[in-house]
């Protein structure tokens, strides 16, 4: 069978990692998805590096709009960021009938209600996995394994960035500016990191959360948002005094009359597992009425990580278009040939 041909809108750090992956577990991924998955176009502003990102046989283009002009393409992956261009261009691909991934939070948390009703009535898919949380499948747990449940409420540590700096003022009894600037050396924060350290960035994320185990439209402008710009090290140190590490959660539960979204630092017990997520780690702890309280931890963010997530999409979309049902079912595409032999 013809492999799903997919056009990737944006080569930088995710994207990259979404070829080099998909090209090293090509055979796992075909099995389980039940037919090949194969990047065929890039389009980057930046041509020369996505040519040194693909290498030969991939096209490359510098327009995004010549992906999603391409009949073959079936699906999209749009990893530009942002509310702009990328709101038009996943418009135009859905438009396209082409299904859509994206690790964009912003664009879904403010312009989600728009882009789901275009993708509902085209007959297309928009799949997020990559948008809260990263490599952690926080959007399948809340979509699939926790769907028997009327969830109570979820809190998570969803923004790698701050959880780093709290760390370290914490370790280290840094101040928020030293550390931030630290944070920014080694990568984790953006040049303009302003949507992590307001909590803005996280928002977006508990929004998408709370959007799918509530049934709620996409609500992001009704959050309450706070950032840890005004922590100093001192509140840190009198927390820890009091048996508390202060955390940025965002949180949404259930309360009287609807359902509350919020983002701001909190004090949480010394003991509880999220207190002692440390580092640019994330963690989310969701709370259904029959499965009781559950905790998803890993990489929030980076490349492979992140990359997962992507993929992890596209072998669900994938699936959709295959006619063999029995790949629709992940535990009944186990091939036994491709057990190793220290496990036959
Ligand atoms: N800036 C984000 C973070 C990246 O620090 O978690 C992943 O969304």
């Amino acid at each position: 069978m013809k492999s799903i041909q997919v056009g990737l809108l944006g080569i930088g750090t995710v994207g990259s990692g979404t070829f080099n992956v998909l090209r090293r577990n090509q055979e796992e991924i075909k099995r389980r998805a039940g037919r090949g998955i194969e990047i065929t176009m890039v389009a980057d502003l930046d041509t020369a590096r996505a040519k040194a990102a693909v290498g030969d046989g991939v096209q490359v283009v510098a327009d995004a709009r010549a992906v999603i002009a391409n009949p073959d393409i079936d699906i999209v992956i749009e990893l530009i960021g942002g509310y702009g261009i990328a709101k038009q261009l996943v418009l135009q691909a859905i438009a396209a009938g082409k299904h859509v991934v994206t690790a964009n939070k912003a664009l879904l948390a403010v312009h989600g209600t728009e882009i789901f009703a275009a993708a509902q009535q085209k007959g297309v898919m928009v799949a997020f996995e990559a948008a809260v949380a990263g490599g952690i499948p926080i959007i399948k747990a809340l979509r699939e394994g926790l769907t028997a449940n009327s969830i109570q409420w979820i809190a998570g540590i969803i923004n790698g960035t701050t959880n780093f700096i709290l760390s370290e003022m914490r370790d280290k009894g840094l101040d928020f500016a030293t550390v931030l600037k630290e944070a920014q050396r080694l990568g984790y924060a953006e040049a303009d990191p302003t949507f992590d350290i307001e909590g803005v960035d996280a928002a977006h994320k508990v929004t998408l959360m709370s959007a799918i185990a509530f049934g709620i439209p996409v609500q992001f402008d009704k959050a309450h948002v706070e950032g840890i710009t005004k922590l100093a090290a001192q509140d840190i140190k009198y927390a820890e005094q009091l048996g508390y590490r202060i955390k940025l959660l965002g949180i949404t539960k259930r309360a009287k009359g609807g359902i509350e979204l919020r983002v701001h630092p909190s004090l949480v017990p010394a003991k509880r597992l999220l207190a002692n997520v440390e580092g640019a780690m994330n963690a989310v702890v969701v709370h259904g009425d029959a499965v009781g309280t559950t905790l998803y931890y890993g990489k929030g963010a980076g490349s492979e990580p992140t990359a997962s997530a992507v993929i992890a999409d596209l072998v669900d979309i994938t699936r959709l278009h295959t006619a063999d049902a029995a790949h629709r079912v992940p535990h009944l595409a186990f091939h036994p040939n491709a057990m190793s032999d220290d496990l036959k």
